[in-house]
């Protein structure tokens, strides 16, 4: 690798070269992405929105080291995606938090254990301190005052919060965010991203969200919009915000 090329790997956390991804086979077969191409340097911001089946989920999870690149080149962290191996992938996965759509918490387990969990995928289960870790986590989602609580006594947008101190407990390098701000009235869902943009300008944290919440398109510095399986619109927020303004941006 040359300096300039792995200065470049550096500075880039997503480096997307000619992906396409389909499901099926046969007449059956959906083509889910065409030929996608897309850069995000460390600490950006990015909202990903289109319509439902345009692609947003299967982008993200291809990115995320959840599924296998089928054709093309996904380079995350400056680590190629495509022929990885399963334990390369695994390694990836430690790097990154996820906040889907299902929280998916453990029934059993408290708050605070839930988050707890987010540490134990990072290999730092042993970690001396994480009580305080984890205590920090829930402090910073505003749930301080229910480190002792089970998923069953807590409200859906508390159980939401839950997940997100947990993908964000590791210090993840990359952070995947399905629809964070769906469950959650507009307190709550401005103390969530406003937590990404700190994480990002603080740590170089790369956060991409996918959403469709207008209340929170201000924290992106950019906003992808897809459509069967492209990527029809790159916008840089200042310009994105100014078209809204005008009434030009797209409402799904
Ligand atoms: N596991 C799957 N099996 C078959 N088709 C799928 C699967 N996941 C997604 N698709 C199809 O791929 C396309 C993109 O889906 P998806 O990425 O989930 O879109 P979005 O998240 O934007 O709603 C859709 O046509 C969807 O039906
Ligand atoms: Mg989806």
């Amino acid at each position: 690798m040359d300096a300039q090329s792995g200065e470049r790997a550096v500075e880039l956390a997503v480096d997307i070269g000619h992906l396409s991804h389909r499901f099926g086979e046969g007449e059956t077969q959906v083509r889910a992405l065409s030929n996608i191409d897309l850069q995000i340097r460390r600490g950006e911001v990015i909202i990903l929105m289109g319509p439902s089946g345009s692609g947003k989920t299967t982008l993200l999870t291809l990115i995320g080291c959840l599924r296998s690149v089928q054709t093309g080149s996904v380079k995350l962290l400056g680590q190629e995606l495509n022929g990885a191996s399963e334990l390369t992938l695994m390694a990836m996965r430690r790097r990154l938090g996820f906040i889907f759509q299902a929280h998916n918490l453990h029934k059993s387990l408290t708050a605070l254990q839930n988050v707890r969990m987010g540490l134990e995928v990072h290999g730092e289960s042993g970690l001396r301190d994480w009580r305080d870790a984890c205590e920090q986590a829930l402090r910073l989602v505003n749930l301080g005052n229910r480190l002792e609580f089970l998923p069953e006594k807590l409200s859906g947008g508390q159980k939401q919060r839950v997940a997100v101190a947990r993908a964000l407990v590791g210090n993840p390098d990359v952070v995947f965010a399905d629809e964070p701000t769906a469950a959650l009235d507009r307190e709550n869902g401005r103390l969530v991203v406003d937590l990404f943009r700190n994480l990002a300008d603080q740590r170089q944290t790369t956060v991409l969200i996918v959403t469709h919440d207008h209340r929170i398109m201000d924290v992106a510095d950019r906003i992808l919009k897809m459509e069967e399986g492209r990527i029809v619109e790159d916008l840089a927020v200042d310009a994105a915000v100014l078209a809204a303004e005008g009434g030009a941006m797209p409402s799904t």
